[in-house]
């Protein structure tokens, strides 16, 4: 049986976080055998919230090399940017006209991003994110659809439009499901729900030991322990939730000698950030090397848009033969 497929993205916003790799990216390199992979640079979508394009290609380029130092292989997994794509644009007008502004006006990931970024006047292509979205997933009749919590609303949309389509026009597309890692969520440094470039609370895949050991430092723990021997509650602490994810084998003592008071936040945090430090080593190495030959980078890409793109275009030809669009 043909493998299935998966289909998924990322904004470029430049380097990459612990919470892209917890909440997808390891999901991605684990699942690249599986299943086959596309993998989408997102880069008309950071328009609907920065107008400003010069740095996209740079940062773009700088997913790249993140994705390909936490192991994507590029055989196997096509990367690819969405503006180099036509049939994207193409399909989103169609899906535009599958699904009300009452419903995208619901998005709980847009009423997240109108809070945080404080945005006072929703513009357009902000509002049919989700639309141009699904047109993503489904011109590659992604079939799993690997991301982190919030991107959960937007799959649910990409299940309706696909099944608004293939009821009105005849059977095409798949419906999309997402596909979802314990850590879909990675709480930021302050304690925030999730980790955020603009929110400015973020441990890079790129940081080197003694950053992450200084932004771990300032990390929040149970307020009540206050110096080493009080005793403290691991289950309200952030740095606690790090190391069961990066250090899971060492919580049960962990947890045993913060509510004692034995081990003090200080060790703990050094503890967590030489685990991070650990995962992290190897994809500092690989992203070096990448670093050094951009060429190559640079031909992984146009490697992958040429590969994307037969498939986009089979898509959108079997789309207009099914409206009859001649
Ligand atoms: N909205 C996703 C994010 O911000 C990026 C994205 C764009 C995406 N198109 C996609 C994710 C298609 C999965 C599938 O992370």
């Amino acid at each position: 049986m043909a493998k299935k497929r998966i289909l998924s993205g990322m904004r470029p916003t430049g380097k990459l976080h612990i919470g892209h790799y917890v909440g997808a990216l390891e999901n991605w390199v684990k699942l690249q055998n599986e299943f086959e992979n596309y993998h989408l640079i997102a880069d008309y979508h950071v328009l609907t919230t920065k107008l400003e394009t010069e740095n996209i290609y740079n940062d773009s380029i700088d997913m790249l090399i993140d994705w390909l130092a936490c192991g994507l292989d590029p055989v196997k997994s096509p990367m690819f940017r969405q503006s180099k794509i036509k049939e994207h644009t193409e399909l989103h007008l169609i899906f535009s006209m599958l699904v009300t502004v009452n419903r995208l006006e619901r998005n709980p990931t847009l009423k997240d991003q109108v809070r945080d970024l404080h945005i006072e006047q929703i513009i357009y292509g902000h509002l049919g994110y989700p639309v141009l979205q699904t047109a993503d997933i489904l011109l590659y009749k992604g079939n799993a659809v690997p991301v982190g919590e919030d991107q959960v609303p937007h799959v649910e949309m990409s299940r309706e439009i696909a099944r608004k389509f293939n009821n009105q026009y005849g059977n095409v597309f798949p419906e999309p499901e997402p596909l979802l890692t314990n850590f879909a969520r990675l709480p930021g440094l302050d304690g925030e729900a999730k980790m955020s470039k603009s929110l400015n609370n973020t441990i890079l895949l790129s940081d080197d030991p003694d950053i992450v050991k200084a932004k771990i430092k300032k990390a929040v723990t149970d307020p009540q322990k206050i110096r080493k021997g009080d005793p403290g509650n691991p289950d309200i602490c952030l740095v606690f939730m790090y190391h069961k994810k990066f250090n899971l084998s060492e919580t049960p003592e962990i947890d045993t000698n913060c509510r004692s008071g034995a081990l003090g936040c200080v060790d703990c945090k050094l503890r967590c950030a030489s685990k991070i430090s650990e995962m992290l080593a190897p994809i500092i190495e690989k992203r070096k090397y990448y670093e050094q030959r951009i060429d190559e980078v640079k031909n992984i890409l146009n490697d992958g848009e040429s590969r994307a793109r037969i498939i986009a275009q089979q898509t959108m030809a079997e789309v207009r033969e099914t409206m009859k669009l001649g």
